[in-house]
């Protein structure tokens, strides 16, 4: 999709729809109000018919309105003006854009963008249309045999700016939208392959792929190689699996040379079965996702090179399946970690600490500046926090702020939960440093838990993203997230020098 800022009036544009919102009851938005001026009462003439009472979700299509230049008039009920919220405006824009698709316009020119959103700019309105934009018209269809073909018409989205002096920041704003739209879009598709597809060396080649097309460095360490570093965590996950598995690195040197880079960790299960501690059948084809979090370090490693960021950054991705099988790690087994840490497995299916742990320790030899790692890790944080927000943990706090900021920035929003010493007990082992699993309660703390005695050394935070990196359901799907947040937090960095980010 291309996207264009402009500022004017709308009876001096000649687009094929002009979008324009409608509050409640019958409020015309001020470039309603323009539309129905020049057209003589057109608009306000069928509003009082009743068919249109603007409130969320409402939308009415209108063709041929006299003195205006454009093709049609798409009014988007927006609710009480007073109200008018992220939320509102994120809606108002997804329902214009599922409107638009399914008519023959191949260009709209957006007047959502001039609405009033209550502490938000207008390079925030930009950057929020174009990523809710793409989000709306993405389809996952590669793997029908008979693709939907039905007509995507729409080629061009003009967004509507108030002042000339908005076009600038509006421009910055179409590019940053754009970059984070295509890193959400790459982890939707690796997401929403199956896992017959998107195996571990899948994953490497696609790490390879963005490698080539944008100057990274990339390294793919092999079985033999996380061998001989000793990583005896990962390798076990590894062993119940068919598919070699791959621990891949992207190095981006955006930043000044010897500056300590960001690290990004992310969870790469292919599939995951939970090996011998099998999973239930039911809706076991979800955990075709529990590669997200690596999905999401590689949308946002190319975001960040697509927008040039002055930034080091280095993408980890331990990539492995957990399945069933006779040289599957067994409840009990005591594996070392590369850290010399050793752990009891009592499930086999908390395979995602182990996988990170390794990770973690790897990450080590970078000097990192801050390390985050991404994992759809625990069950337990889908019951705590629901679709909406990813649980955060971290052994600092300046760190946690900064994530918190960038995620109610993009409103991909993650919400903290504590790492407290008590809770670390729980992982306690009659045999081994610690077991792999702490019982029932706080089950996503106790996995952070695990995590944290391999974050030791550098400023570290975890997002579990297991009930915000896809739908299930009906509108079963990758969602993307949180690649908005990430690259906010990057844009961040690479803006303040890793001075705290605003909220
Ligand atoms: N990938 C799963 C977590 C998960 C489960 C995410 C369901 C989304 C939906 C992870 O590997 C896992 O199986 N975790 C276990 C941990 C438990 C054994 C301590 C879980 O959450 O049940
Ligand atoms: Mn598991
Ligand atoms: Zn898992």
């Amino acid at each position: 999709m291309e996207f264009i800022v402009k500022s004017g009036t709308p009876e001096k544009q000649r687009s094929s729809c002009i979008v324009a919102g409608v509050f409640e009851s019958r409020k015309l938005s001020t470039v309603a109000h323009q539309i129905d001026a020049v057209s003589g009462g057109a608009i306000s003439s069928i509003l009082r018919r009743g068919d249109l009472e603007g409130k969320p979700g409402q939308s009415l299509l209108l063709h041929n309105i006299p003195n205006l230049p454009s093709e049609r008039v798409l009014l988007i009920g927006c609710g009480k003006e007073k109200e008018f919220n992220e939320n509102h405006y994120r809606d108002a824009t997804a329902k214009a854009v599922s409107i638009l698709k399914d008519t023959g316009a191949t260009e709209a020119t957006s007047y959502l963008t001039e609405l009033d959103v209550k502490g938000r700019d207008i390079s925030w309105k930009v950057r929020q249309a174009v990523e809710v934009t793409e989000a709306a018209l993405y389809r996952f269809d590669q793997l029908k045999s008979k693709p939907d073909n039905s007509r995507r018409a729409l080629r061009r989205v003009v967004l509507a700016v108030p002042k000339r002096s908005d076009l600038g920041p509006g421009e910055r704003a179409i590019h940053e939208g754009q970059a984070i739209a295509d890193g959400m879009k790459l982890a939707r598709d690796l997401g929403n392959l199956p896992g017959n597809l998107c195996t571990p060396a899948y994953l490497a080649d696609q790490a390879t792929e963005i490698g080539k097309q944008y100057g990274l460095k990339i390294t793919v360490l092999e079985k033999d190689d996380m061998q001989k570093l000793g990583m005896g965590a990962l390798l076990s996950v590894a062993r119940g699996s068919r598919q070699p598995p791959k621990l891949i690195v992207l190095e981006y040197d955006g930043g000044k040379e010897g500056e300590p880079p960001v690290a990004l960790v992310g969870k790469g299960l292919t599939f995951d079965a939970g090996g011998i501690s099998i999973k239930p059948a039911a809706n076991m084809d979800e955990m075709k996702y529990d590669m997200c979090g690596g999905a999401s370090v590689l949308g946002a490693v190319k975001a960040a090179a697509e927008l040039k960021l002055p930034l080091n950054i280095v993408g980890i991705i331990p990539s492995s399946e957990n399945l069933p099988d006779g040289d599957a790690n067994k409840p009990g087994d005591i594996v070392t970690s590369m850290s010399g840490q050793t752990v009891e497995v009592l499930n086999t299916d908390a395979e995602g600490r182990l996988i990170l742990s390794d990770a973690l320790t790897y990450a080590e030899r970078y000097k990192p500046a801050v390390v985050i790692d991404i994992a759809t890790l625990t069950g337990a944080c889908v019951i705590a926090l629901g679709a909406h927000a990813s649980g955060l943990l971290a052994n600092n706090d300046q760190l946690a702020r900064e994530i918190l900021g960038a995620g109610k920035y993009t409103h991909d929003r993650a919400w903290q939960l504590p790492l407290w010493d008590e809770y670390q007990k729980q992982l306690d082992s009659n045999f081994a440093d610690m077991a792999n699993i702490g019982g029932r309660e706080a089950g996503t703390i106790t996995g952070a838990c695990f995590l944290a005695r391999y974050a030791k050394n550098f400023k570290w935070a975890h997002l579990d993203i297991a009930g915000t990196a896809w739908k299930t359901g009906k509108e079963k799907g990758a969602t993307g997230r949180p690649v908005p947040l990430l690259v906010q937090f990057l844009i961040n960095r690479a803006r303040h020098d890793g001075a705290e980010a605003a909220a």
